[in-house]
């Protein structure tokens, strides 16, 4: 009866193990191929193949201060307005010189360093076992060891070239960074906002002019209902950047509304002329230039955010993001009849900046 038994032990123990090595099976279906065999690599038995490898790795470093000293020299000394005509190519000339020189930097730092690691470091697989968050002592020490062992394998220290070359090549690649500050422009001091972004070529006595054609625009030819997109007409004086900031500043918007159906206030009667009142076209969120009319209700809408402000009421806001009213140019007529500012505008137009003062902002309730 014991034979029996122990028969049957026998016999349920060898069932457990094939149970266990299918289940193994189903958790790792794919054989673990474990480490391929390690070739040595030419520089890993050849001393010249390796010292040939720290040259080029060295060499292609040195090039990059030498590159970082050109992009800050294109930088000083190519003119904005240069052109180059290579085939078909058309460029400016100092976009085209800055782009090659800080390119081709980078792309010498990334091959340097992916012949680094191809050729002169270490190539042998490890495996790093994952745990718990946490490190253990001994895992720390284990770390520590193996980062000393890394540095030794990646020969910084038996070839100091490397290192240093290296340092000196991320050190000089600064400079373009610090020549490309120079285009952020003065410091925003007082007198700096005051003559900048606090104002704009608005002023008394100039024309309201079309946008596309600079025509100036006579307050007979507005009909009730329509909306012009307009610019001071000194601004067809200007080009290049100046005309570029100048318009991101000055545009405006001219409407025409029944004087019978607009509020009005007493400190802006003379701001009109027969119910035409001229804005600014730059929203006051952050702004985006606005032209969607509804004329029914004398509603703007701004296409980004979806503020809307009120023509017929100072330009306030009835809705949406904005914290502001758009800013109202003051317009008369001149002797021929066309519009003319009567000032320029008396708040910053377009979206707040932190030094901004919102005291002559118009507000409801104001009068
Ligand atoms: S820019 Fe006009 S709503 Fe945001």
């Amino acid at each position: 009866m014991s034979t029996d038994i122990s028969r049957q032990d026998g016999h349920d123990g060898q069932n457990a193990l094939e149970r266990s090595d299918a289940a193994e099976d189903a958790r790792y279906p794919v054989v673990d191929p474990g480490h391929e065999e390690h070739l040595p690599r030419l520089t890993d038995v050849d001393e010249k193949a390796f010292d040939r490898a720290t040259r080029q790795v060295a060499t292609m470093f040195a090039l990059v201060p030498v590159l970082a000293i050109g992009f800050v020299v294109v930088y000083f000394a190519v003119p904005r307005t240069a052109y180059v005509d290579f085939g078909p190519l058309h460029a400016n000339a100092k976009n085209l010189g800055l782009g090659l020189t800080l390119g081709m930097a980078l792309l010498l730092i990334g091959l340097g360093a992916v012949q680094w690691g191809r050729q002169l470091m270490d190539d042998h697989e490890a495996v790093d076992y994952r745990h718990g968050a946490s490190s253990s002592e001994e895992d720390r020490e284990y770390v520590l060891k193996e980062l000393d062992a890394g540095i030794a394998e990646s020969k910084i220290t038996r070839r100091k070239v490397l290192g240093r070359s290296l340092i000196g090549a991320l050190g000089v690649l600064g400079l373009p960074l610090i020549a490309v500050f120079a285009d952020l422009g003065p410091a925003p001091t007082k007198k700096v906002r005051a003559a900048t972004i606090e104002t704009t070529i608005w002023k008394e006595g100039i024309r309201l002019v079309h946008d596309i054609t600079y025509e100036p625009i006579k307050a007979t030819e507005l009909q009730i209902g329509q909306l012009v997109n307009a610019e001071p007409e000194n601004m067809k004086d200007l080009e290049g950047t100046e005309l570029l900031t100048e318009k991101a500043k000055a545009a405006i918007i001219i409407v025409r509304m029944d004087p019978n159906t607009i509020k009005i206030p007493a400190s802006r009667q003379d701001w009109q002329v027969g119910g035409i009142l001229c804005y600014s076209k730059i929203c006051t969120h952050v702004g985006c230039p606005i032209s969607l009319w509804e004329q029914q209700t004398h509603h703007l809408l701004c296409p980004c955010h979806q503020s809307t402000f009120d023509l017929g009421d100072s330009g306030l806001v009835v809705f949406g993001p904005a914290a502001r009213a758009l800013p109202q140019l003051p317009i008369t007529t001149d002797a021929e009849g066309y519009l003319v500012a009567r000032s320029g505008f008396n708040v910053p137009t377009g979206p707040s900046f932190f030094e901004r003062d919102s005291s002559h902002d118009f507000k409801r309730g104001d009068n």
